[in-house]
């Protein structure tokens, strides 16, 4: 029997002399910062489907969660015979689990990671082979352009954005609003029918946010902390994870947990002739989570050219799937 071979773009280019000025830049900023987006090597990868599994972890099961308590109406939504574009698509578990209710003509897995992609759509294609599996590795954060032989296909039909597990709640709210105007635009050359489905944190209680970004079994921390062997080996700096701790808070006034690596003694970091002096207690800042309320997303969502906007929320009112057409 032969299989389909799933069809693969790969347009992210590593450039490394980008990625050594910016990770420079941020750890010579009065507050040090490394931006996330050096998580998601392949250990990265791995450690963040861990915390999905966390009991503290709410997210992932949430959004699940509601997806399985109002499938009819949520699927109602969903255009027939369609492509979806599952953007930052991991390990693709969680566009896949909605297979079984709704079956997409095409399912293109956009991600970042890319070798971590391709490995999981070989599967995907064997196990689907009434559905066309495409992935694209890319980084859509600042640009939403496909490949022009994929561009072109994204007309012939509706179009169905996928964009889950809170992934928007890492970009500032002017990010996000520039980025869901990428998305009206995209939906709007698909097919009558197109629209967005998104996954978004609320603003709950700040132990429940602070428990599920600081774990009993530490797993947060070791995806934080592999953020220093990223930088050792993209940057050569010469970071020790032992001398690091990570930290977790809420920020109120910003709406956003904030992820920290806090240095445990006075060291001084060095790479290329550059060195960065640590005082014990002082932060590198990591990543920002933002959280957001129903009415303020619901306005964000409007703002950025979606007519019309829905959603739904689990019984405590964690975290809300939105649909915007
Ligand atoms: C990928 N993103 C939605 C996760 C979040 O919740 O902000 C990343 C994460 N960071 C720590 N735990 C999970």
């Amino acid at each position: 029997m032969q299989f389909k071979e799933p069809l693969f773009f790969d347009i992210h280019k590593e450039n490394k002399d980008a990625n050594v000025q910016e990770l420079s830049q941020g750890l010579l900023c009065p507050q040090a910062t490394l931006s996330p987006k050096y998580f998601y090597d392949e250990m990265g990868s791995v450690l963040f489907d861990a915390i999905t599994l966390l009991p503290e972890y709410y997210p992932t099961r949430t959004e699940l969660e509601i997806f399985t308590q109002q499938a009819h109406d949520i699927h109602a939504q969903f255009p027939k015979h369609a492509t979806w574009i599952d953007l930052g698509s991991g390990n693709c578990e969680k566009a896949v689990n909605l297979f079984s209710r709704s079956m997409p003509a095409t399912y293109v897995a956009v991600d970042i990671s890319v070798d971590y992609l391709s490995n999981h759509l070989k599967d995907l294609q064997a196990k689907y082979s009434e559905v066309d599996v495409v992935g694209v590795g890319m980084d859509f954060s600042n640009s939403l352009q496909f490949p022009e032989k994929l561009q072109q296909q994204l007309t012939q039909k509706p179009l169905l954005a996928l964009y889950l597990g809170s992934s928007l709640g890492n970009f500032n709210p002017t990010e996000a609003l520039y980025f869901l105007e990428r998305v009206a635009v995209l939906c709007k050359k698909g097919k009558p029918g197109s629209g967005l489905i998104i996954g978004i944190d609320l603003v709950k209680d700040t132990n429940t946010l602070e428990r599920a970004y600081a774990d009993d079994l530490g797993v947060t921390a070791a995806f934080n902390l592999n953020v220093l062997r990223r930088a050792n080996q993209l940057l050569g700096s010469d970071f020790d994870v032992r001398d690091w701790q990570h930290i977790a808070r809420f920020n109120v006034q910003e709406s956003r947990i904030e992820m920290h690596l806090q240095a445990k003694r006075n060291l001084t970091v060095q790479w290329h002739g550059q060195q960065r002096p640590f005082k014990q207690g002082e932060t590198i800042h990591t990543e920002n989570s933002y959280k957001w309320s129903i009415e303020n997303f619901t306005a964000q969502l409007r703002k950025s050219g979606f007519k019309s906007v829905q959603h739904w929320t689990d019984p405590k009112s964690h975290y809300a799937l939105f649909w915007a057409s």
